[in-house]
């Protein structure tokens, strides 16, 4: 039987994770972070002290790279580097920028392309990202590109930032965002943008409880489920 596949994709801390993994759990669905792998990916690249912007010193890590997923007890995604649990390691605010840079690297996406492509094949997935619905599953069978105002995402971020106990401030992290949204929308290779058949969802001037309602609408609009 087919699986059903809901593509979420939108700039940094527009809401995804968290949206898409309530999403999920309402729908009974998978819920793939396709950032975490990227951050997976860029923790690696960290550790071996490789440029992230240097494909010469990132490609040589891709062979033989053990990347591999987990859902826990309470069916958080959990990331793996070489049997290592780095779910925690990945959320470090300095793993965003390089999680950028090295997903900027062409055979970086493609080495993550077909894992990415597994789980929507096996699994009824909420799968959020960047191009989800433009290059990873254009056949899914909804499209949501989900954003809000650069202030609104950088204070959400500077929450959660700061629920973790990572010291920053908003100007930093507003900075960065803009900074980030603009690398991943200006990378050659499969870059942020809306798919022509996906629906725009602006949480600008939502709660959270909005924007999930907001969301499972738009869902059981396009799919009976
Ligand atoms: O969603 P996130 O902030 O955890 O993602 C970290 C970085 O990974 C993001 O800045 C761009 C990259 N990424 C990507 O290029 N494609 C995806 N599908 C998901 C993330």
């Amino acid at each position: 039987m087919k699986c059903v596949s809901i593509a979420i994709d939108g700039p940094a801390g527009a809401g995804k994770s968290t949206l898409a993994r309530k999403t999920a759990r309402e729908l009974g669905f998978l819920y793939v972070d396709t950032g975490a792998i990227y951050r997976t990916v860029a923790l690696k690249v960290l550790r071996a002290g490789a440029d992230p912007t240097e494909e010469s010193q990132v490609i040589p890590l891709l062979k033989g790279l053990d990347i591999s997923m987990d859902y826990g007890p309470d069916g958080e995604q959990q990331m793996f580097l070489e049997g290592e649990d780095v779910s925690k390691a990945i959320r470090e605010h300095q793993i965003s920028g390089l999680a950028s840079k090295v997903s900027a690297i062409p055979a970086v996406r493609d080495f993550l392309l077909e894992f990415q492509r597994t789980q929507a094949r096996e699994h009824n997935v909420v799968m959020d990202g960047r191009d989800i619905g433009t290059v990873v599953l254009p056949q899914a069978d909804v499209k949501i590109f989900l954003t809000a105002a650069p202030e609104s995402r950088a204070r959400r971020r500077l929450l959660e930032l700061e629920g973790r106990g990572q010291k920053t401030d908003f100007e930093t992290v507003l900075r960065d965002i803009v900074q980030r949204d603009e690398q991943d929308r200006n990378r050659p290779i499969a870059p942020l943008r809306q798919a022509e058949d996906a629906v725009l969802l602006d949480t600008t001037r939502l709660n959270l409880e909005e924007s999930l309602a907001a969301m499972l609408s738009l869902i059981k609009e396009k799919i009976h489920l």
